[in-house]
């Protein structure tokens, strides 16, 4: 299951990435928004954020204006690891190398062909088995559990 959101600046996107992730058969819980008018990402962010924290997705994908907003948020929320993208390749260094679980993309910024091409690479692509980027974002977790 794959959680989707945005806000008002990314529904076009959203509804193209929705399309394409049906078309690929995949499951998808939409966490809005759902309309152009304008709204506030967290909100968004947060609800698709919170889904795949709990394992109830094992993806997610967000989308605002630039996508940072978004990244930002779900990066507050503990397990989340949302990585910005805005080519193919950093959606694949983001899954081989840091074992992403959100992406966050930028309607405004991103051709919308590329911004589908990224997600097939984003649900595509594994996690390298070389040890040292596990270790690596094991160190990342570690601050998530022993910050203040
Ligand atoms: C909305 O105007 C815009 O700020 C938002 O979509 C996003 O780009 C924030 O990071």
């Amino acid at each position: 299951m794959i959680a989707i959101a945005c806000d008002h600046a990314a529904i076009a996107l959203k509804n193209q990435i929705i399309a394409h992730l049906k078309g690929r058969g995949e499951a998808l819980t939409d966490c809005g928004g759902f309309s152009d008018k304008s709204v506030d990402y967290p909100d968004f962010a947060l609800k698709a954020a919170l889904l795949v924290a709990k394992g109830e997705c094992t993806r997610g994908i967000l989308i605002c204006g630039t996508g940072i907003g978004m990244s930002i948020a779900a990066n507050k929320v503990r397990g989340i690891r949302c990585a910005h993208c805005t080519d193919e390749i950093s959606a694949a260094m983001a899954r081989q190398h840091n074992n992403a679980n959100m992406i966050a993309l930028g309607a405004r910024i991103t051709a919308h062909d590329t911004a589908l091409r990224m997600v097939d690479i984003f649900l595509n692509t594994p996690f390298s088995d070389e040890p040292r980027h596990a270790k690596r974002v094991r160190k990342i977790m570690d601050i998530e559990e022993n910050r203040g």
